[in-house]
């Protein structure tokens, strides 16, 4: 991973999105709510002290990669206000981001935090074992021969995610983009030490009645409209080898 941003001192630049300046002046009812550029590194280690609900270690910490306004990691934290789940979803799109803050104070979640950030510093946001779940879901393919340098789920960076998971969890990804997924199993071959996947398919609706049916959280924004025009969806889980 030759790109500055993925180096520790990389600082994100100033932009000229309203929304970068909305998210770095939040207003009072978003304080606490949203984190955004390099204050997504300052609780490295020590999320779970900084929801707004008392969490300790033992709670689950769940973390979605390109949330977009965080359709899934909201209706995932309303459904689990009063147990032991607590949710972060990180996108790189200021408006977004926005967005899903406003949304967290709508609906009072304590559970549940949002990050503007871009997810290749995923080591700099978080400390080993911190993360429980994680997720990417539909990430952006990049399928044109000159983006693929684009592409999150390369060697390197699946390198610096697998310690940043705890044992009681996993890394789950899903695209619509059969050469992405083709080209993330490439990787984990590569990482046979490092992860194992496991419920490994093709086609993840398969065998539902009427995939059409299904609705946020249990499918995403895109999944459905990937659903709509008839296309599967690849899926893997992957859980961290320790050596
Ligand atoms: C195709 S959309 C999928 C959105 C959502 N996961 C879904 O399935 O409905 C990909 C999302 O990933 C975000 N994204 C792409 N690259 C990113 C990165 N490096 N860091 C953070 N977010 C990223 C985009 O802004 C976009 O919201």
């Amino acid at each position: 991973m030759s790109r500055s941003v993925s180096k520790p001192e990389f600082l994100y630049a100033r932009s000229f999105n309203i929304y970068w300046d909305k998210l770095n002046e939040l207003p009072p009812e978003l304080q606490g709510l949203a984190y955004s550029d390099n204050k997504t590194e300052l609780n490295r280690g020590k999320w779970r002290e900084s929801f707004n609900t008392p969490t300790t270690s033992e709670d689950l910490l769940h973390v979605e990669i390109g949330c977009n306004a965080g359709h899934v990691s909201v209706e995932w934290a309303r459904q689990n206000t009063s147990n032991s789940n607590r949710y972060i979803g990180i996108d790189w799109k200021f408006k977004m981001v926005y967005k899903f803050a406003e949304k967290i104070a709508k609906y009072k979640l304590g559970n549940l935090l949002a990050f503007r950030a871009n997810a290749e510093r995923l080591q700099y946001m978080f400390a080993p074992g911190e993360i429980d779940f994680l997720y990417m879901f539909f990430p952006d393919p990049w399928p044109k021969k000159a983006q693929k340098k684009n592409r999150t789920a390369n060697v390197e960076w699946l390198k610096t995610v697998a310690p940043l998971l705890s044992d009681r969890g996993y890394f789950h990804i899903k695209t619509d983009h059969q050469e992405y997924f083709d080209y993330i199993l490439t990787n984990l071959s590569q990482l046979t030490d490092t992860f194992e996947a496991f419920d490994l398919t093709r086609n993840l609706h398969e065998k539902h009645p009427n995939p059409k049916s299904l609705l946020i959280p249990d499918v995403t924004l895109f999944e459905r409209l990937f659903i709509k025009d008839g296309l599967p969806i690849y899926s893997v889980k992957l859980k961290p080898k320790r050596k």
